[in-house]
């Protein structure tokens, strides 16, 4: 029998939510936690643990065929990937900050400074429309830490209860996206599985709205 084949966040703040969506669909999912892949017991569906910003390629190679996911990935890395539909959990938004005593007055203090980040092109872009060019610093994680090392003059990464940027001193000067966890398609899924989707999000929308 065809399986959907979905990918869903395997360690970090979409993981338990994501499961639960999944749960409160009615599917049941056999859970070895270090196990990669998982097989539902009642719904033709397989789970894929996947890193976060491995899941738009592996959508786009049609290794899976839905996915999870932060809205905020796609914008960095899979603009190309549709969402049908959106899941009211995770909500975060993607920031620029700076060190809390610094004077700040508008976009333009970024122009030619250092910027840490994990979001390369949302910030480019973001900047690239106010017409300000910065040196960005790639950093994968803690990114935070970076203006107290003297690494960086700001950073940008995701707030959700801005605690990280109060713990380490920073204040959020721009707001660059609002996102939130969406279910993503794979461009090259087929038809049968297109069905299996359909399903699913019948179950989503009801989910949500007994949510309401
Ligand atoms: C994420 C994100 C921020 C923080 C925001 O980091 O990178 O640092 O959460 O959440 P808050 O506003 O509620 O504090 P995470 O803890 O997932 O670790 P990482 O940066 O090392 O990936
Ligand atoms: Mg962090």
């Amino acid at each position: 029998m065809t399986k959907i084949r979905i990918a869903v966040q395997k360690s970090g703040r979409l993981n338990e939510d994501s499961l639960q969506i999944l749960k409160d669909c009615g599917i049941s999912i056999d859970n070895g936690k270090d196990q990669l892949k998982a097989t539902a017991r009642n719904f033709p569906l397989e789970v894929f643990y996947l890193r976060n910003g491995d899941i738009p390629q592996y959508l786009r190679d049609g290794v899976v065929d839905i996915a999870i996911i932060g809205e905020n990935v796609l914008v960095e890395k899979g603009k190309d990937i549709a969402v049908a539909e959106k899941l009211n959990f995770s909500k975060c938004r993607v920031s620029l900050a700076v060190p809390k005593g610094v004077k700040y007055n508008s976009v333009k203090d970024f122009e030619g400074k250092k910027i840490a980040t994990s979001y390369p092109n949302t910030v480019n872009e973001y900047l690239k429309s106010k017409g300000v060019t910065a040196d960005l610093h790639l950093i994968n994680g803690s990114v935070e830490i970076a203006p107290n090392i003297g690494l960086a003059y700001g950073i940008c990464d995701i707030v959700s209860s801005g605690s990280t940027l109060f713990k380490n001193n920073l204040k959020e000067v721009e707001v660059i996206l609002q996102s939130e966890a969406v279910l993503a398609v794979s461009p090259t899924i087929s038809e049968e599985r297109r069905e299996i989707l359909k399903k699913i999000q019948f179950r989503i929308r009801s989910v949500l709205q007994a949510r309401h």
